[in-house]
C-alpha cells in the first residue's frame, strides 16, 4: 500500500531554529516520517519576501537543513530539500497566480499584518503572492495532509480553493490538502514573556532558547524563566502561564504527562522544577547541536545530500508540472 503524502517547510530565517520549532514542528514531523510519504522544505524562495543579506541566507538555508536532520527527519526516508533546488516551485507558482483572485490575495491576514507593519514602500509583490508559491510547493507534491501552525491555516485554505478550481475548471490535476493544525499542547511561549509565543523576532534574546544554544546558555535562560508568586508547580494556562508554559517544554521534551510532572515537583520550590527543566533541555540540545555543528563543518557532504533528496523531488513536482502545462494549454516543446 502506498502511503499518503505530507508536505511541510520552515523559512531559512534564522541561524537557529528554536525550541517553539523543535517541538511545534520538528517532533511532530519526526513522528509523522513513519506513517506518510514525507516531504519537508527549506522554503529559501519565500525567505527573499523579507530583507536578507545574500551570504546570510546561504548559510541559514544549510543550518536549517542541518538542524532538521540532526532532530532526526532522515533524509534517506523523508524527502529533506531546499525549495529553490526545484525549478517547478517557481513555476507552477506563476500558473497559479493567474487563477487567483487579487482580492482574494488581498484577504490573506498574514499580508495585511505585513505590509501594515512594513509601510506600502517596504512591501513587495512577493509578500503579496507569497501563499500562491506556498499552495505551488504543497500541489506539486499531491500532498494529502500539511501539518502547520494555525496562523498558516488560511493559506491552507486558499490551496485547496486554488487545486478545486484548478481541477474543475481545466481538469483533475491535484490533489485536494487536509490542513493538520498543531495541537495547543506544541505551542510554546516566551521564556520572559508568556503572553506571547517563542518567536525569533522576539526582542530579548532571555526568553528564546535557541536549539544551537551553548547549554550552559540554555540552562541560565531555563533558571532565569519568568514564573509567579504562587510557588507551587500546576498547569494553568489562565493564571499561571510562565510556570504552564514549562511545563509543556518539559512534558514535550520527556514525552511524560504534565500531571507526572506535577506529581514529581509537589511541595518541592521554582528552583528545583527549573533545575530539573534544565536537565531535561540540555540533555534533549546537547546531542542536536553537537549533530548539526558536525554536519555544518562538512557542508559538501550536507549539500550532496540536499541535491540527491532535491531530484527525488524533482521528480514528482516535474510531473505535477507537466501536466499542468498540458492541461492550460502551453505548447509542449519537442
Ligand atoms: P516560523 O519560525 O514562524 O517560521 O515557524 C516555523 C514552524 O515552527 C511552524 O511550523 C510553526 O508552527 C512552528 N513554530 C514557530 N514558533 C513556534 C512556537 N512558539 N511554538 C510552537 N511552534 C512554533
Ligand atoms: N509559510 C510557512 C510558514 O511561514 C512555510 C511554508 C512554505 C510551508 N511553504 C509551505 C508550510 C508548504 C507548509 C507547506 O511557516
Amino acid at each position: 500500500m502506498t502511503k499518503p503524502r505530507l508536505y511541510s517547510g520552515m523559512q531559512p530565517s534564522a541561524d537557529s531554529l528554536h525550541v517553539g520549532n523543535y517541538i511545534g514542528a520538528l517532533l511532530q514531523w519526526r513522528e509523522l516520517q513513519d506513517s506518510y510519504e514525507a516531504f519537508f522544505s527549506v522554503v529559501d524562495l519565500h525567505a527573499l519576501t523579507q530583507p536578507i543579506e545574500p551570504a546570510a541566507l546561504r548559510e541559514m538555508t544549510r543550518r536549517t537543513a542541518a538542524q532538521y536532520i540532526a532532530a532526526g527527519i532522515e533524509p534517506s526516508r523523508s524527502t529533506l530539500y531546499v525549495q529553490s533546488h526545484v525549478r517547478a516551485h517557481a513555476e507552477l507558482a506563476w500558473v497559479l497566480s493567474t487563477i487567483t483572485g487579487f482580492g482574494e490575495a488581498n484577504r490573506m491576514t498574514q499580508f495585511k499584518d505585513k505590509s501594515a507593519r512594513y509601510g506600502a514602500d517596504a512591501t513587495n509583490v512577493g509578500l503579496f503572492t507569497y501563499p500562491v508559491l506556498m499552495a505551488a510547493d504543497i500541489l506539486l507534491y499531491q500532498t494529502d495532509i500539511v501539518p502547520v501552525g494555525d496562523d498558516q491555516k488560511q493559506h491552507v485554505e486558499l490551496t485547496r480553493d486554488l487545486a478545486e478550481r484548478f481541477n474543475s475548471r481545466y481538469g483533475t490535476a491535484f490533489t485536494v490538502p487536509i490542513p493538520v493544525i498543531q495541537k495547543e499542547t506544541a505551542r510554546i511561549y516566551d521564556l520572559q514573556n508568556p503572553a506571547s509565543k517563542m518567536s525569533k523576532s522576539a526582542e530579548s534574546e532571555a526568553g528564546i532558547l535557541w536549539m544551537l544554544d551553548d547549554p550552559a546558555v540554555s540552562a541560565k535562560k531555563v533558571m532565569r524563566a519568568v514564573t509567579d508568586n504562587e510557588g507551587s508547580v500546576r498547569y494553568d494556562r489562565e493564571t499561571k502561564p510562565g510556570v504552564s508554559n514549562l511545563l509543556t517544554i518539559y512534558s514535550a521534551l520527556t514525552g511524560r504527562q504534565v500531571a507526572s510532572i506535577e506529581d514529581e515537583y509537589a511541595g518541592r520550590g521554582y528552583g528545583d522544577f527549573k533545575k530539573g527543566l534544565a536537565e531535561v533541555v540540555v540533555s534533549e540540545f546537547a546531542p542536536v547541536r553537537e549533530r548539526t555543528l558536525e554536519m555544518l563543518a562538512d557542508p559538501a557532504e550536507l549539500d550532496r545530500v540536499l541535491a540527491s533528496n532535491a531530484d527525488r523531488a524533482a521528480e514528482v513536482a516535474d510531473a505535477t508540472l507537466a501536466d499542468v502545462y498540458d492541461k492550460v494549454g502551453l505548447l509542449r516543446r519537442v
